[in-house]
Formats: structure tokens, sequence, C-alpha cells
């Protein structure tokens, strides 16, 4: 008989708690009673930015002093009060990084009831925030959608009228009457009021999409090669950065390539200083992201980063409302038809900015299988 070599399993004993909260992944933060960390775990690290060793000993106030909301609630678990507390609020690193945070913090005592400290731990909820925010966005966009639709029809007969009668006046002056330049500005006018109104009316009933297998590399050199000629005289450079084995996704060509020809142009807008824009494809690694779709459904991401102006702070929230706009010349329905084009492909939107810095939009779309 052939001795079998039994390697040695490690017993569960040998799981120390400490490796246990290490590798939590909640930040676990351990606070003494003199207000000093005494622990904290790796995902704390990566929330704040803060190694171990730097936070460790070092008073709590300091190494969150950029976050006053978590010391005040810290602070209501010391004596007398002996309470747990739970609250919401941002962590914002050096470096600008901010994340969300959902946080539980609760005295830690020993056996007999003696205050010893306080332990938080820190959940990063940026996922369960964007989902809130896109459910919001659609309850949004679904009233506006009503409104315009009404809106459209009580619009478009008296328009019709007014471009009617403005051809019948044009008519009645002669070739080099001046008034002719009036009745033209009239019907021009009409017709662009016309055309919103269409674009409006798309957004609140999306066309019937044609799916099939796309390589979205060739929707992307295609926008790229078009848009690109229009900035041919500024200082910018294109940089694609395209995973070669990425799958076919499921879309439409033609509405994928309206979203990307308007992420595309805005990103070359807010460059008018010039500066370069980066096209990245990947799939998805994330397991929060590909937990949430079907066991089937995989995403590709596009990620469009641009070296442009930034959006303020106080804009982010509205970019993608219909007619929200900061140019002088936009309509502001660019980022509002893209985001119903992404949605009604399974999609998300993403956007992350810095003021002065730049900006990234991301698009993730199924894989086609
Ligand atoms: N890449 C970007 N960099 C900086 N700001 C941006 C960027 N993309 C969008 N924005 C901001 O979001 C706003 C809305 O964008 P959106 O594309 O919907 O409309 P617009 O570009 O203003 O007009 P339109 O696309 O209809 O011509 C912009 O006016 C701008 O303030
Ligand atoms: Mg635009």
């Amino acid at each position: 008989m052939k001795a079998v070599k039994h390697q040695k399993q490690p017993a569960p004993a040998q799981i120390s708690w400490e490796q246990i909260v290490a590798n939590l992944e909640d930040g676990v933060v351990t606070v003494d009673s003199q207000g000093k960390i005494v622990f904290f775990n790796e995902a704390a690290e990566i929330l704040t930015d803060v190694s171990s060793v730097q936070a460790t000993e070092q008073p709590f106030r300091q190494v969150f002093k950029s976050a006053p909301w978590l010391i005040d609630l810290a602070n209501k678990t010391a004596p007398p009060r002996h309470e747990g507390v739970r609250g919401e609020g941002d962590l914002v690193t050096r470096w600008g990084r901010k994340t969300p945070v959902g946080v539980t913090v609760s005295p830690l005592q020993d056996r007999d009831g003696h205050y010893l400290g306080t332990i938080l731990l820190l959940r990063d909820i940026k996922h369960r925030k964007e989902l809130e925010e896109d459910l919001k966005r659609a309850d949004r966009l679904a009233t506006m959608g009503t409104l315009a639709a009404g809106l459209a029809h009580e619009i478009r007969n008296p328009l019709g009228g007014i471009k009617g009668a403005a051809q019948l006046l044009r008519r009645s002056f002669d070739e080099q009457s001046q008034l002719r330049e009036y009745t033209d500005i009239m019907i021009r006018e009409a017709d662009r009021v016309n055309q919103l109104i269409e674009q409006l009316l798309d957004l609140s009933r999306p066309a019937q999409l044609m799916l099939a297998p796309i390589n979205i590399h060739e929707i992307l050199d295609d926008v790229l090669l078009l848009e690109g000629q229009t900035v041919s005289d500024k200082e910018i450079a294109i940089k694609k950065i395209f995973d070669p084995s990425l799958p076919p996704i499921r879309g439409d060509r033609v509405r994928l390539t309206q979203v990307f020809l308007n992420l595309v142009k805005n990103a070359f807008q807010a460059m008018d200083r010039g500066g370069a824009l980066t096209v990245t494809t990947r799939l998805e690694t994330d397991f929060h992201i590909r937990a949430r779709g079907t066991a089937r459904n995989r995403l590709i991401w596009i990620d469009i980063a641009d070296e442009g102006s930034g959006i303020r702070e106080q804009d982010l929230p509205h970019i993608f409302s219909p007619f929200f706009t900061t140019k002088n010349n936009g309509t502001g329905l660019g980022l509002a038809t893209s985001y119903a084009i992404v949605k009604e492909h399974g999609g998300l939107i993403r956007v992350e900015s810095s003021e002065g810095k730049g900006t990234t939009f991301k698009v993730s779309l199924v894989v086609a299988e």
C-alpha cells in the first residue's frame, strides 16, 4: 500500500482573531480610552490612504481630522453614555479622494463594563449611493418624459401654425426685400424648437434598439476618427488603451455611436487649452458590480478620460439632467440622451471629475453571450 503523506492543515484554532479582522472587507479601527488608535486593518488603510503603521498610536482625532462628523460620532460612545451609534458621511484622503462610508461606532468594554475605548466599523457605500442616484435620476427622467410628451403635443400644433404663417409671409415679400431675412429667422427658429421637441421625445420614449453583437473598438475608432478631425488644430493627443481580448458586446451600433460621440465631443470641448484624451476598454473585475447582474451578464467598461476643465462639484448632480448646460451654445441634452441609451442597454454611466484637472466618464455594457 502506498503511504499517503498527509499535508498538515492548520487547525481552526490557529487562525487568530487578528487575522480575521485584518482580512475583513469593512474597515475596522479600534481606539483606546485615551483616544489613541490601537488597531487599523487593511480595509481602513484603503479607505483612508493611511497605513496601519502611520495610524497606530496616533490620536484618532488627528488621523481623521478631515472627517469632523466621524469624530463627533465617536465621541458619542464615550462615557457616560456607553451607547453604540451609526452614521454616514464622506472620508476624504489627503490626496482628495472621497469615499462615502457608513459607520457603526460601539463602545469597547471589558466583562465588568469598564470603558476600554471605541471600535469603529467603516463600510464603503459608494456602490449603494450610486444605485440610489441611478434610481432618483430614472425617476426624474420618467416624470420629465410624461411632462415632455404632453408639452410636445401642445407646442407642436401652434408651432406648425407659426411656421406656416411665416412661410406665407415670406412669399408675399419680393426676393430683394430685407423683410425676408426676418421671416427666414422665424422659420429657422421654429425648426429649431421642433428639433428640440423631437430630442426631448426621444428621451422620454427611447427608440427600439436594434441589438446585435458589436465590437466596441470599431465604434470607438470611428468616433475618434470623426471627432479627431474637428480638433486637429488644437494641441490634443488621443490615446487608445484597448484590451485586444475584449469580447463583443450586445448593442445598437447607431445609438452607441451617438453615446460615444457625445462623450468625446464633451471631452474635446472641455480641453480648449489642449491635453490628452485617453480611451480605455477593459473587462469588469469588481465583484460588487458583477454580483449585481445575473450570473451570465459579464460587463465591459469603456473609460473616456480627458484633461479638461473638470466639472464643478455643485454641477455634478445635474449633468445628466435634460437641458443642464454650462456652455453658451449647448442644449444640455448630450448626457441626458447618452444616459437614457446606456440604461436601455442595461449598462451604467459613472463620472469622476476633479476641477481644473479633468473628467473621466465610465460606461459599462453587457457582453454578448
Ligand atoms: N468632459 C467634460 N468636462 C467638463 N464638463 C463636462 C464634460 N462633460 C459634460 N460636462 C458638463 O456637463 C454639462 C452637460 O453636458 P451635455 O453633453 O449634456 O450638454 P452640453 O455639452 O452642454 O450641450 P450639448 O451636448 O447638448 O451640445 C456640460 O455643459 C458641462 O458643463
Ligand atoms: Mg455635450
